[in-house]
């Protein structure tokens, strides 16, 4: 599965490379590009609990190939930590995957890559 990513200041891209090095998949930037398949969604929650307007603007083009998401946040945002996954994943039907602070852990990696293993098996 594809992985496609939204990155303002490079925590999820950052993360989106590295998975998609470790999987051997490709990893697309949706301020760049169009999804050629399924894709596992990467993205940051901007605002207060928002989803960036430029992961909108790609979702109401390509959500139809949404399988699951990913939110990077931070923990200093409380309630509202990383919400822009359960907004994505109530509109679209999709699994929340990992809500992630910042860049992540090894941890969080590990569950991400079990996942997209899984759905890929
Ligand atoms: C203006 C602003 C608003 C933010 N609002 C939230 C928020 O509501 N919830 C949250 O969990 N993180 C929030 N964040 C933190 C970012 O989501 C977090 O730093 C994320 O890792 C950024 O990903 P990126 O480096 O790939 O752009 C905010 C950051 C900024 C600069």
């Amino acid at each position: 599965m594809l992985l496609a990513y939204d990155s303002l200041t490079g925590n999820v891209r950052r993360l989106a490379r590295e998975l998609a090095g470790q999987l051997g998949a490709e990893a697309v930037d949706v301020r760049a590009q169009a999804p050629a398949g399924e894709y596992l969604l990467l993205t940051y929650t901007f605002g207060t609990g928002q989803v960036p307007d430029t992961t909108r603007t790609f979702l109401d083009q390509h959500g139809h190939l949404l399988r699951g998401v990913v939110s990077s946040g931070s923990y200093h945002w409380g309630q509202n930590f990383a919400r822009a996954a359960d907004v994505i994943a109530a509109r679209y039907g999709v699994p929340v995957v990992a809500k992630i602070n910042k860049g992540g852990t090894a941890a969080d990696r590990v569950g991400v890559l079990a996942w997209l293993q899984e759905r890929s098996a």
